[in-house]
């Protein structure tokens, strides 16, 4: 049986949030070829993620076996959520775009997923790349929406895109390759024309050709 890890980080949380909606339409698709699909509901959007501070730093890099009371108490939010990384095979990311960014909610998740002896290990004797991820195997699938367009390589507002690589730069955190992070994206969601319907449409028709591609191989 597949796991799917389902994060919404839209901080609408009413149906008229489009990476809602794009999840929503993954999920239909892929109960197609596997009915019984598990999927673990994580909503940023609702319960947001707090960021690091000091404490949380302090208990990250401390060894297990010292940790106090405290520290582990500090640790428990990212423990579940790496927890749940664990037991997903795919990570169905609904994230708008806020500001250029993800949502600073889904950047506390972020934050939270990247911890050192859990999801990462570090050693300067691999040089100058001393970070080593220590999942692997999953598979990331970023539904989007943005307000503007032209964000992609080339476009019009390329440069302003911190979004994509926000999450592709730690995607191995979550035991994700470059090559296994598949997306579907709407824009012009502010200026509601006829772009935006189109883009609409055909952002929910490559959601359900992502979920038809991916879960054969699941079987
Ligand atoms: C706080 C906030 C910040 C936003 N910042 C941007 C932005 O920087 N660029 C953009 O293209 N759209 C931006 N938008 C528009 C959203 O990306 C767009 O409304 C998207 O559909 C939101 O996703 P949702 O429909 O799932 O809530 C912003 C919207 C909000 C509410």
């Amino acid at each position: 049986m597949t796991t799917i890890l389902h994060i919404n980080s839209s901080a609408r949380i009413s149906d008229r949030s489009h990476t809602r909606k794009l999840g929503k339409t993954f999920l239909k698709q892929w109960k197609i070829h596997e009915p019984a699909v598990k999927v673990i509901d994580r909503d940023v959007g609702k319960n947001p993620i707090s960021p690091v501070d000091q404490d949380w730093i302090i208990a990250a890099f401390t060894d297990p076996e010292q940790r106090t009371h405290a520290m582990v108490d500090h640790l428990k939010t990212s423990d579940e959520l790496i927890d749940e990384i664990v037991a997903a095979d795919i990570i169905l990311m609904g994230a708008p775009m806020y500001n250029y960014g993800v949502p600073a909610a889904l950047k506390g998740w972020i934050d939270k997923v990247a911890r050192i002896g859990r999801t990462f290990s570090f050693d300067l004797a691999r040089g100058d790349i001393p970070i080593e991820a220590t999942l692997k195997d999953k598979v990331l699938v970023v539904l989007s929406s943005r307000g503007e367009f032209g964000f992609e390589p080339g476009g019009l507002r390329a440069h302003m895109n911190a979004f994509d690589i926000g999450i592709s730069a730690c995607a191995h955190y979550m035991g994700v390759a470059q090559e296994d992070i598949h997306s579907a994206v709407i824009e012009y969601q502010e200026f509601k024309d006829e772009r935006h319907e189109r883009s609409v449409v055909e952002a929910h028709a490559k959601t359900r050709s992502i979920a038809d591609t991916l879960a054969p191989l699941y079987q």
